[in-house]
């Protein structure tokens, strides 16, 4: 055990960007970075793992403060994870017991009582099994999450950091190439299908429903995972769109299931936490397309494209990020363990939301899908109520500055804190 402290002796934290990534995540860093910077009295360094939880692991810990405040402050406006994330999992405290010990061996060497962990559902299961390393194991930590996620699919919050600039991207992506199909339809395509991400949720592939202002603007077909896959009834909405229409555009989630269960979209691959890889659900679309009505197709898989997007990120999404980083840092000094900041709804037109703490073990491994009333009656479509929820979370511009045409991203030093352990983990 270390020797005891009083309250008042400020100890060194440790943040880590966890699971996939977004346009937003490094705005969370920042806020997180910021307000540490501020709460000096309560918070030494503020190191940061490389790849996340596997820095931790093996002692590959970042500097934040070799950091400039302009670059700090340039990681609001970059995508990505800029310390690297991490798909890496933790079982229970019994099962992974030389893990959770080297955690501790490692915070201890470098005098880590606060630990902020920004993920999503998976991650925060993990940042739940550290917040009890204080009473199961002994060695006292503040731990604390920052929700992220684009799949929106955690409970409790209004929304999760990432999801309103995904939103935004592929809101913005499906209306542009509807105006392109809508110009070729009479002589050429006949159908767009654009594949979204949001894995077994179908968040991402409504944002695309405000794209159309009514029911008769494209996207004509959104296929959401929560609605089970209809070859026929699918195969006549598109071809009653192209003969009302003249063309159709589908928005298809990467986690749309047929009627035995099988996701159209198996990669083959699972990832740590045992989630099938999923990705190719458009090709599959556009197959069942071609040989049940034999038009002409173009489509296209968002894939990173949708959730690295910055240059048109949300900037209602950029703040909610920013703002869970800084109070996830105010709620560890006030030595809140276990928890993690939430977005509050207080009305949608105006928009207003303030932030509140959740228990952590609230958010852990549950999904939030997209409720039946969001959905029309057919399947195919978002309702009004889902439009009111939708709108606000893509509202406003939050430009990343451009040079030279691009836009101008930070790249941290990312310089190593000295080691002091002599042994070393393998992960
Ligand atoms: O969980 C976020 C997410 O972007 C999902 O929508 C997607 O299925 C998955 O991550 C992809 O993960 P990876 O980048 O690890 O393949």
């Amino acid at each position: 055990m270390p020797k005891s402290k009083s309250p008042k002796t400020p100890r060194n934290a440790f943040y880590a960007q966890s699971g996939g990534v977004t346009a937003v995540i490094n705005a969370s860093a920042a806020g997180v970075i910021e307000a540490c910077r501020k709460h000096k009295k309560h918070i030494g360094k503020l190191y940061a793992g490389r790849h996340g939880i596997v820095g931790a692991l093996t002692e590959d810990l970042i500097d934040t403060g070799k950091e400039s405040s302009e670059a700090i402050k340039a990681l609001r406006h970059t995508p990505s994870g800029a310390f690297g994330s991490a798909r890496y999992k933790l079982k229970g405290i019994d099962q992974d017991r030389a893990k959770y010990e080297r955690l501790i061996e490692v915070f201890k060497a470098h005098d880590i009582g606060y630990f902020f962990y920004n993920g999503g559902n998976d991650s925060m299961d993990t940042a739940h099994k550290v917040s009890k390393i204080g009473a199961e194991l002994g060695y006292p930590v503040v731990c604390v999450g920052v929700p992220k996620t684009v799949d929106n699919d955690l409970p409790i919050t209004d929304c999760c950091p990432g999801f309103g600039s995904v939103a935004k991207y592929v809101a913005v992506s499906t209306r542009e190439a509807a105006l392109d199909v809508a110009s070729m339809a009479r002589t050429s395509t006949k159908v767009f299908i654009l594949e979204v991400m949001g894995r077994h949720a179908g968040w991402i592939a409504a944002a695309a429903g405000l794209a159309g202002k009514g029911p008769k603007d494209a996207p004509h077909i959104i296929l959401f995972p929560e609605i089970t896959f209809d070859r026929e009834k699918f195969l006549a909405k598109v071809k009653n769109s192209v003969e009302t229409a003249g063309y159709c555009v589908v928005v298809v989630s990467e986690g749309v299931k047929d009627a035995n269960g099988k996701f159209l979209a198996d990669a083959g691959t699972q990832d740590a936490f045992g989630h099938t890889q999923l990705g190719g659900a458009a090709p599959e679309i556009a197959r069942i397309v071609k040989e049940g009505l034999g038009y002409k197709y173009h489509w296209a898989v968002a894939d990173y494209l949708q959730r690295a997007a910055r240059h048109i990120a949300s900037k209602t999404d950029v703040e909610q990020a920013y703002a869970v980083g800084k109070a996830a840092v105010e709620y560890a000094i006030k030595g809140q363990n276990a928890v993690l900041p939430v977005i509050v709804r207080k009305s949608s037109k105006p928009y207003r939301w303030e932030i509140r703490s959740a228990p952590i073990e609230a958010v852990a491994n549950v999904e939030k899908k997209v409720p039946r009333h969001y959905v029309t009656a057919d399947g195919f479509g978002i309702t009004a109520a889902c439009r009111r929820y939708l709108e606000p979370l893509i509202a406003g511009e939050d430009y990343p500055p451009f040079k030279n045409g691009l836009p101008e991203y930070v790249k941290l030093k990312n310089a190593p804190v000295r080691r002091k352990l002599k042994t070393n983990f393998k992960v």
